[in-house]
């Protein structure tokens, strides 16, 4: 099928553009001790997540129970789940996973280790934690240091495997690179490392330490003692991390149609904010210089032309949007077509 021929709205992925960013990222760890653990919430794909994997990825990470059930049926067999889990339900899910596969999980509070606990005991299974420790985010995580060495030992006292440490360093993400942006990628790196190091001291063997993510990776990656990082995006890529020095090109779009022209130039999409997401931005539009998205309804977008401009798109007219923030745009979708010079050449399905 040619590209044109998709009906709209559509999820595409270049897949020169996403073969170019598996290959770079696999070969940034390829020679080093630091490996990668990409974060599946950005595609939700279990095939680019076997990409991911013979690429070199060490595992999966994800942020759900339920991400992780879908990595399990699909044979991943090392999950790391960046997030707390709480509450019987989940924790009682999660240690049924944890008998077809190494099920790790990250925790910042005794109650929700407590649950994790109590549900490995009555499902006679065994679930891994990684303290997650809070690196400035202000999310998630507990204090680095003697509070992340008091949870470790109650973990461990309530029989969870303690495998070590995680902090997610997301509010440098998008900062482009500076020395100090660096200064501070290092200095959340330190604190893990640092509270691994006592850990060990306290005869709490760490085998684990994770942090990173696409717009930090290259630092996190390098820091001495970091052993997995758990970028998600770099495959896809955001437009906030294009010109922030990531190394990784754009490509996902999100194919439209266009409905409706004015004579004033004015045109509207089939595409609204079911196919795309206006989340951290408007769109913009990839191969139509002299037109700007300027709104997004439910299923339309409206364009209008930059002054001056002599581009008058077309009814019928196909164009092609970026958006500024693949994760919440993916999930709107059941599949993506993988175009290669115009063709559908693969169609991924999306699990949710
Ligand atoms: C805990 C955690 N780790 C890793 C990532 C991946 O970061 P990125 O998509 O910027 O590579 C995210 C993304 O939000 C995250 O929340």
């Amino acid at each position: 099928m040619k590209k044109d021929q998709i009906t709209t709205p559509a999820l595409l992925v270049d897949l020169d553009a996403m073969e170019s960013n598996l290959h770079c990222m696999a070969a940034f760890f390829r020679d080093r001790a630091c490996k990668l653990r990409p974060h599946f919430k950005n595609h939700k794909t279990p095939l680019l997540a076997l990409k991911q994997v013979r690429a070199g990825a060490i595992g999966m990470t994800c942020a759900t129970v339920r991400e992780a059930e879908i990595l399990v049926s699909h044979g991943i067999g090392s999950i790391l789940i960046a997030n707390e889990i709480a509450g019987d339900t989940k924790a009682e899910w999660l240690a049924d996973l944890s008998r077809h596969a190494s099920m790790i999980v990250a925790v910042d509070n005794r109650g929700a280790a407590a649950d994790l606990a109590r549900a490995q005991r009555d499902r006679k299974t065994q679930i891994e934690v990684v303290i997650d420790i809070d690196i400035g985010l202000n999310r998630c995580g507990t204090q680095a240091g003697e509070p992340a060495l008091d949870l470790a030992r109650f973990a461990l006292s309530e029989g969870l495997k303690v495998r070590g440490i995680m902090g997610y360093d997301g509010h440098l993400q998008g900062v482009a690179k500076s020395p100090e942006r660096d200064e501070l990628i290092r200095q959340g790196s330190k604190a893990l490392v640092d509270s691994a190091a006592l850990f060990e001291r306290a005869g709490i063997p760490v085998s684990i330490v994770s942090t990173g993510g696409t717009g930090t990776h290259a630092i996190s990656g390098d820091y001495p003692g970091i052993t997995e990082i758990q970028a998600g995006s770099y495959l896809l890529m955001d437009t906030i991390y294009v010109n922030r020095g990531a190394p990784f090109q754009r490509s996902l779009t999100v194919l439209a149609t266009v409905i409706s022209v004015k004579e004033s130039g004015h045109a509207v999409l089939d595409c609204g904010v079911k196919a795309i997401s206006g989340e951290r931005g408007l769109p913009t539009l990839k191969d139509a210089p002299g037109a700007q998205l300027t709104a997004l309804h439910a299923e339309h977008a409206l364009i209008k032309p930059e002054p001056d401009s002599r581009v008058k798109l077309e009814v019928g007219e196909k164009v092609e949007l970026w958006a500024n923030y693949s994760d919440a745009t993916v999930n709107l979708h059941s599949h993506f077509y993988g175009v290669r010079n115009g063709q559908v050449e693969e169609v991924y399905r999306i699990e949710h």
